[in-house]
């Protein structure tokens, strides 16, 4: 029996939930929200589904009640403000730290053995505020941001080769933020052939900086932050834990010497399986990428200075 929590029934979390349930990734989801009817009302919903879908997972809507969270497998946090257009991910940390804080204490406390996949922005941060604060071992707590970079980073690529988009990989590291993260170029290919092969390097540029502010871009479309492509990444984050996938995922871990950095949370390469962080994998960077992951990770650290400016650590 394999037990999921979303917290936080918003657009990336009731999306997160809907993926979970549609794709009977899990056995039971329980999503959760503070405001009084909402997740319950979004849950009966989705469930509504199950028989036009063909799935079999239950879904439970609660309104912060912890006590129908125990014993989860994996807490995926969503709780928090979105961006508005023109703001920064980074704009939102005074009110999601708190917010975090509070719901790591009420998930440990019946799920002591949870795995977090943290969400709500500004996601380095708060990853590291929620490691901290957990004082659980880092294995446990993942951030989700690479996956969503890393998506975004194909869907370009595959514009700007014309492949087929199930032909490309590529993955972008580094902070989740638009001028943070690094989509790596050099590692991108079309079924192994690099995407050099297929389009200009004016065109590959382009994806990277659409790539960049991927986020920005829908925001100032949509009036507020995406959430398909986020609440798909984070369920399939879900499943690599809870299948024991090994799958690779970019994702921002606590480093502790990794690519020269120590004590942060960063984007990096890692395989993701029923222990949660089951190895971090070191890549070879060109000279230019090690170059701007020294820099993101400076941008990202002073995020966490502000963390403890604001004394939410
Ligand atoms: P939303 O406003 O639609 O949903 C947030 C939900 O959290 C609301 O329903 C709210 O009632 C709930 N909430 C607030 N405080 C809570 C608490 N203490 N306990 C339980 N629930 C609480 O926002 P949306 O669009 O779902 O985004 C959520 C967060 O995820 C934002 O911080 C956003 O910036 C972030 N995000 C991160 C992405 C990533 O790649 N890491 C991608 C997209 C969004
Ligand atoms: C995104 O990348 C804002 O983190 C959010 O869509």
């Amino acid at each position: 029996m394999s037990k999921v929590t979303v917290v936080g029934a918003g657009n990336v979390g009731a999306t997160c939930a809907n993926v979970l349930v549609t794709n009977q990734m899990a056995d039971e989801v329980v999503l959760l929200d503070i405001k009084e009817g909402v997740s319950e009302g979004k849950a009966m919903d989705i469930m509504q589904t199950a028989n036009i879908l063909g799935t079999n997972t239950r879904l439970v809507g609660v309104t912060n009640d912890y006590k129908k969270t125990a014993n989860s497998d994996v807490v995926v946090i969503t709780s928090g403000i979105p961006r508005k257009p023109g703001m920064t991910r980074e704009e939102l940390i005074g009110t999601n730290a708190n917010i975090m804080k509070n719901v790591v204490d009420n998930v440990i406390k019946y799920s002591p053995r949870a795995i977090f996949v943290i969400v709500a922005n500004p996601m380095d941060a708060l990853t590291y505020l929620a490691f901290k604060h957990a004082g659980v071992p880092r294995s446990r707590v993942i951030g989700m941001g690479g996956a969503l970079d890393s998506s975004r980073f194909k869907c370009y690529l595959a514009k700007a080769t014309g492949a087929n988009i199930n032909n490309v990989d590529g993955m972008v590291i580094g902070g989740h933020g638009d001028t943070t993260m690094i989509p790596l170029l050099s590692k991108a290919t079309v079924n192994g052939v690099p995407v050099t092969q297929f389009a200009s390097k004016k065109k590959l540029q382009e994806a990277v900086q659409a790539t960049m502010v991927g986020g920005a871009t829908l925001t100032k479309l949509i009036g507020t932050s995406a959430w398909y492509a986020p609440g798909a990444a984070a369920a399939m984050m879900v499943e690599a834990i809870l299948n024991d996938q090994k799958k690779m995922i970019p994702c921002s871990c606590y480093l502790e010497g990794e690519y020269g950095q120590d004590d942060i949370c960063i984007g990096v390469p890692a395989i993701i399986g029923r222990k949660g962080i089951e190895k971090i994998v070191k890549i070879d960077f060109t000279k230019e990428e090690a170059a701007k992951f020294a820099e993101s990770a400076a941008a990202v650290r002073k995020t966490n200075e502000v963390l403890r400016e604001i004394k939410a650590l």
